[in-house]
């Protein structure tokens, strides 16, 4: 099938590769020539397991191409829409790029052709958007994409369920025809799909973004009371997840959510709830943002209580900037904005992460990026571990307490072996443990 993807970001560029991947005939559109330029000699513009794998591929069969200028969509029987909607000055998704991406594509649409919206939106958004779609004889679907970064490709081509947003009536009918075609593999592979009106389909994907960070909140709010009562908050965790309405999963307290999605999904959220009249439904959304954001506080705390009172002009060794492992990203990253903060308080921070320094300077110019493990830990009075990388995970705590100038240690993705660490004297501190 010919399938064009207008936005070639994070959800675009994976979504493009895979639809090629699929067997598809795929070309990505983007405003942007630098990232266009990146796709279509075979270079992910950002960090993503197996993306280069299938980006390299679809390029070789000719099956996927990239391109500026969005005239290169006309032909192709779906053309997907997968640009940002990144948070707005007041906590509201900013749409510009959505309606701007509509807008671009509309003149090149042929009767009959299937538009579908990947990007996350708040619900009313397809409603607002069908007209201009439909007076060209073609149609609009709202399909949202369920991927979690690290696992981007797999999630794409094997999701673990398809939703289909789409009108009443035999358009709505024929448009989920062809969103069949276009993931016949997984239907065949036994996956789950759901056929829903539009409101159904954009709410799908920011409440499960807003139960999966109200699940991560539930957990870390259990730490605060296990700091202060002595409980240890993984076990807790380890207890209530066999309960099979609970579930284990999403229930590592420690420095909280962050990345390009939950934090300003949960925002939006509530501003559109706000706009519909329902200004206290979603109120709890606004602990679950104040719960994960303390955990930050509660590290620089700690660090300044572990460093007896100051962390001023104290060497401090961050393992870990990006937001989740596996990842380049720091968008609303816990760990890097730890160790901004200890920087501005004046500690000397040197921080190192496997793949996001590049990402993380661009942001944070002024931090002190090491090059290594090695080197970062050199000389250190206190370690901080933020993001759960395995070569973090797999550290030996004799070997980094030899190069270190003091032992103490701040767990903040609670991924380290507590014993271990204790036996090579460290003062180990957990998140809620
Ligand atoms: C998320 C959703 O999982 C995905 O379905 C959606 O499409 C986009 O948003 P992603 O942002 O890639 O995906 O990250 P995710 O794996 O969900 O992790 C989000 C954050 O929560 C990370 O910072 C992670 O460290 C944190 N987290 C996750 C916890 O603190 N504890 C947990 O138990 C799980």
């Amino acid at each position: 099938m010919r399938i064009s993807v207008i936005g070639c970001g994070y959800l675009g560029a994976v979504h493009a590769a895979s639809m090629a991947e699929l067997g598809h005939d795929v070309i990505g559109v983007d405003v942007d020539p630098g990232k266009i330029d990146a796709l279509q000699s075979g270079r992910p513009p950002f960090f993503e397991p197996d993306l280069e794998r299938v980006l390299r591929a679809g390029l070789a069969s000719g099956r996927l191409a990239f391109s500026t200028d969005i005239a290169a969509v006309e032909g192709a029987a779906v053309h997907f829409v997968a640009v940002g909607t990144p948070q707005g000055p007041t906590g509201a998704a900013d749409l510009q790029y959505v309606d701007a991406a509509v807008q671009s594509l509309v003149p090149h649409l042929h009767d009959g052709a299937l538009v579908v919206g990947k990007s996350t939106v708040p619900v009313g958004t397809a409603a607002r958007l069908a007209p201009q779609i439909d007076e060209r004889g073609a149609t609009l679907a709202w399909n949202p994409e369920f991927l979690r970064e690290g696992f981007a490709v797999q999630d794409t081509v094997a999701p673990d369920r398809l939703v289909y947003g789409v009108p009443h009536g035999p358009a709505g009918a024929a448009a989920a025809d062809l969103l069949d075609a276009v993931y016949a593999s997984a239907l065949a592979a036994g996956t789950p799909r759901l056929i829903v009106d539009y409101a159904t389909a954009e709410l799908v994907k920011v409440s499960a973004n807003a139960f999966l960070a109200t699940k991560i909140s539930f957990i870390n709010a259990m730490a605060e009371i296990a700091e202060v009562t002595g409980a240890d908050v993984t076990k807790l965790a380890d207890a209530i997840g066999l309960d099979a309405r609970i579930g284990r999963r999403f229930l590592n307290a420690g420095l909280g959510f962050g990345g390009g999605c939950l934090p300003k999904d949960i925002r939006a959220f509530q501003a559109r709830a706000t706009e519909l009249g329902l200004e206290h439904t979603l109120d709890f959304l606004a602990d679950v943002d104040a719960v994960n954001l303390r955990r930050r506080a509660r590290v620089v705390d700690l660090a300044t209580e572990l460093l007896g009172g100051s962390v001023a002009g104290r060497r401090i060794a961050v393992l870990g900037l990006a937001f989740k492992p596996n990842s380049d990203d720091v968008r609303d990253s816990p760990a890097l904005e730890i160790a901004r903060r200890l920087a501005d308080a004046g500690a000397l921070v040197s921080a190192y992460d496997p793949e996001a320094v590049v990402t993380s300077r661009r942001l944070a110019p002024d931090l002190d990026y090491a090059s290594s493990t090695v080197s970062a830990i050199d000389g250190a009075e206190l370690l901080l571990v933020l993001t759960e990388w395995q070569e973090f995970r797999d550290l030996d705590p004799v070997a980094v307490g030899s190069a270190m100038a003091g032992r103490a240690v701040i767990d903040g993705r609670n991924c380290l072996d507590r014993a271990a660490w204790q036996d090579a004297g460290f003062d180990y501190r957990g998140m809620g443990r």
